[in-house]
């Protein structure tokens, strides 16, 4: 083995910095994992509730023409009500308390979340402003007709907050569960029917310390928080449905874990239901379907477009313990929406926009929709034994004004629709034979309910309990996803993978006393021998790229010194120094509050960590885009063609270029990398300006080192060019047939 003095040095500080990771890692968590000595008891008996409905039907279980053991509430999230911006925003809330609420009378209204925009004229900085915390308070005083009312923060609302109790949080003041959250964010409330008891919990997510935007998208629930969310889902007495409400998506958190060993997945086997919002639709469609079923857990979580944009609202019903909902819109293109944003005059009194007609909102209540079927906590073959189709249709008219039609498998259905319902509850039901629908296929019932406009509602349905998939595409698939912990995984695997490369080389070669030479002329060789053949198929073509690449990256340390050993040192410093030091949070007091250093494992206010994913995301993206590309243009720099090119080739003479030796790709490059420049410059204009978010900033020092090595370095745009002969390769019978 020789190793050379600074290969040890490197290895020395490989080890340093994975030791320092971890120390890093475990203070940056350190709010997530519990204090208390675990026991060792997880009491798997509390978490698994018992089957509770056996297959024994009683006649009053039976599904039939009377309102009995029913019930619905309604969910709304992402109204962002704004101070600056029209078309939407606070109009949409307004008009949906206006002249959607009027026609229920839900159980309860839960808003999860994100109740205000809190982003300035620009859209830039970020910050609590009273007038949109008034109206919001105002507009639920005064518009939502005594129904009860729960809500609770989402990110936007912890946008530049120095603390849960900072005067500048406003939610504490205006926010209409402000007192229930002050027990570390997590609340619970019961309805308790004769015919049932169903618990409703939230828990708030966002961070003690709001950081302005960007950096501020991920939640997290502390230990403390996991501790309170345990006890208000693992009650001894059980319910018939536990749900939970929260402003984010589970993909977009991090779950401490409870004193007593509980992580969120134990927890959730008692829930039917977790209901979010924050991913409002996406973008190009990729969220319309933000919904997925957990097979291991059996239960449903359900994300809500926003009220902002898309005036999207919640209704779901529990029907003889089915739950079912239907996600409906404010009629939008109705919504006359000019240029003014709504304030509210100095007498308080909400400027109510003026009513609009509404089409009926209908919701299937039975059948249950096969696509969300709980297996162990429905009692899912109630309807096959039900007598009626049953459904609500919330309307203005009054029920001898509605037109009602019911198709299914869109062929009429035989039977009547009649209202049984009262003006809360408005039921409507008719008559059918399930065991018509008992042939192992699925079948799609819709009915239509006419007045003012037409409202519908489609159910998938099944008589053998049999589960349909979602089918919700890249939306299901992202809501599962663990956004948070995937990010992670793939920014450390990132680094693990870029200093493989860079020190794999090394290593080998002193490990088993390589020569350097002769190992590019046995990779050379290999190379040569595959430009002999007459074509070249895709595995070929693979082959090959590997190859090359493994030169290029033997060669980079002895060809590019410089390049070699300043990536490697960069990435240690990523692993365990601060990236910059930024003002995260404007609004603060003190220079301890408003200045924060950003690591890879999360912000630090002094002592105190903030575990935002955000950390994360941020990282993956500046690996890939400002480490990653770059690494790679060098290492690619690190042969030319001529040194690449078999004299011999079948191919004759003529030796092209490498795409990276054209002067137009080296220009592309220095575009490149102007873009990504003005991408960090911008982090600038979000915390702080240019000092010290840029100048104490290790990604600013990167990217000027990039970009004299894109202009000055080996091949660079102003580098001069060597003439150099092709070489003969020791060995490869192509070379040296035609040396002879
Ligand atoms: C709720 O649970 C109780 C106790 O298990 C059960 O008797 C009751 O039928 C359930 N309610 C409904 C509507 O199924």
């Amino acid at each position: 083995m020789k190793l050379s003095a600074s290969i040890w040095a490197c290895v020395l500080a490989l080890f340093i910095a994975g030791w320092r990771s971890i120390q890093l890692y475990r203070s940056s968590t350190a709010v997530l994992s519990p204090n208390a000595l675990k026991d060792g008891s997880t009491l798997p008996s509390e978490i698994h509730p018992p089957r509770r409905y056996s297959k024994d039907i009683d006649e009053d279980d039976i599904m039939k023409d009377n309102t009995e053991k029913l019930f619905y509430f309604v969910q709304i999230s992402d109204l962002h009500l704004s101070k600056f911006r029209s078309h939407g925003y606070t109009n949409h809330f307004l008009h949906f308390l206006q002249s959607i609420l009027p026609t229920m009378s839900p159980e309860f209204v839960v808003v999860t979340g994100d109740l205000t925009d809190a982003k300035d004229a620009k859209a830039i900085k970020t910050g609590q402003y009273k007038e949109e915390w008034e109206m919001y308070k105002e507009a639920v005083q005064q518009g939502s007709l005594g129904i009860p009312w729960y809500d609770m923060k989402g990110n936007h609302d912890s946008f530049n907050l120095a603390s849960h109790n900072a005067s500048t949080d406003l939610y504490r003041d205006y926010g209409k569960s402000a007192k229930l959250l002050e027990n570390e964010g997590i609340y619970s409330w019961d309805i308790v029917k004769p015919f049932g008891k169903y618990r409703f919990v939230v828990a708030d997510a966002t961070p003690k310390r709001g950081p302005a935007r960007p950096l501020n998208f991920f939640g997290y629930l502390t230990s403390a928080a996991m501790n309170k969310l345990e006890e208000a889902i693992l009650t001894p007495e059980l319910y018939n449905h536990t749900f939970m409400f929260s402003h984010y998506p589970t993909t977009t958190m991090i779950f401490g874990e409870s004193a007593r060993g509980h992580s969120y997945k134990d927890l959730s086997h008692r829930l039917s239901v977790y209901f979010c919002g924050h991913l409002h639709r996406l973008v190009a469609g990729l969220g319309d379907v933000l919904k997925r079923y957990n097979y291991g857990t059996d239960h449903l979580e359900l994300e809500l477009a926003d009220m902002k944009d898309h005036g999207a609202f919640r209704i779901v019903a529990v029907d003889h313990d089915m739950i079912t909902f239907v996600d409906a819109e404010l009629p939008i293109d109705q919504i006359q929406d000019d240029d003014k944003v709504l304030e509210l005059p100095p007498d308080k009194r909400v400027p109510w926009p003026k009513p609009i007609t509404t089409p009926p909102v209908v919701i299937i209540t039975n059948p249950k929709d096969a696509r969300y079927l709980l297996a162990d906590k429905e009692p899912y073959h109630l309807p096959k034994r039900s007598t009626h189709i049953r459904f609500l249709v919330f309307s203005d008219a009054v029920p001898q004004r509605l037109r009602i039609r019911i198709l299914v498998d869109e062929k009429r259905h035989p039977f009547p629709a009649k209202f049984v319902g009262t003006k809360e509850l408005p039921l409507w039901v008719s008559e059918w034979d399930p065991n018509d629908f008992d042939d192992m296929e699925s079948h799609v019932i819709r009915i239509e309910a006419e007045y003012d406009g037409t409202g519908e509602a489609t159910t998938m349905f099944r008589m053998d309990s049999m589960r349909l998939s979602i089918a919700g595409g890249f939306g299901e698939w992202l809501i599962g996803a663990h956004m948070s912990y995937l990010l992670r995984t793939l920014s450390l695997f990132g680094i693990f993978v870029m200093v493989l490369l860079l020190l794999g080389p090394p290593l080998y070669r002193g490990i088993w006393n390589k020569d350097q030479g002769r190992i590019a002329s046995s990779l050379l060789c290999k190379i040569h021998e595959i430009d002999q053949y007459p074509t070249c198929g895709p595995f070929d073509f693979v082959q090959r790229q590997v190859l090359l690449w493994l030169l290029r990256f033997m060669q980079l340390g002895h060809d590019q010194p410089a390049i070699w050993y300043t990536t490697f040192y960069y990435l240690m410093i990523l692993l365990m120094l601060p990236w910059f030091q930024a003002e995260f949070i404007p609004s603060g007091a003190t220079d301890a509050e408003r200045y924060g250093l950003f690591y890879i494992w999360g912000l630090a206010f002094g002592n105190d960590w903030v575990p935002l994913a955000d950390s994360w995301k941020y990282a993956f993206t500046q690996l890939v885009f400002d480490l990653g590309v770059f690494l790679l243009l060098f290492a690619w720099r690190a042969t030319e063609a001529v040194d690449l090119h078999c004299r011999g080739s079948y191919k004759g003479r003529q030796q092209k270029r490498q795409l990276n030796e054209h002067a137009w790709f080296k220009g592309l490059e220095v575009i490149y990398w102007l873009w990504r420049m003005s991408q960090h410059i911008t982090l600038g204009s979000f915390y702080g300006g240019l000092y010290p978010t840029l100048i104490l900033n290790v990604w600013t020092w990167w990217l000027l080192f990039v970009g004299a090595m894109l202009l000055q370095g080996k091949g660079g745009l102003f580098s001069k060019k060597r003439q150099r002969i092709p070489i003969v390769v020791p060995g490869c019978a192509g070379c040296s047939r035609d040396a002879s």
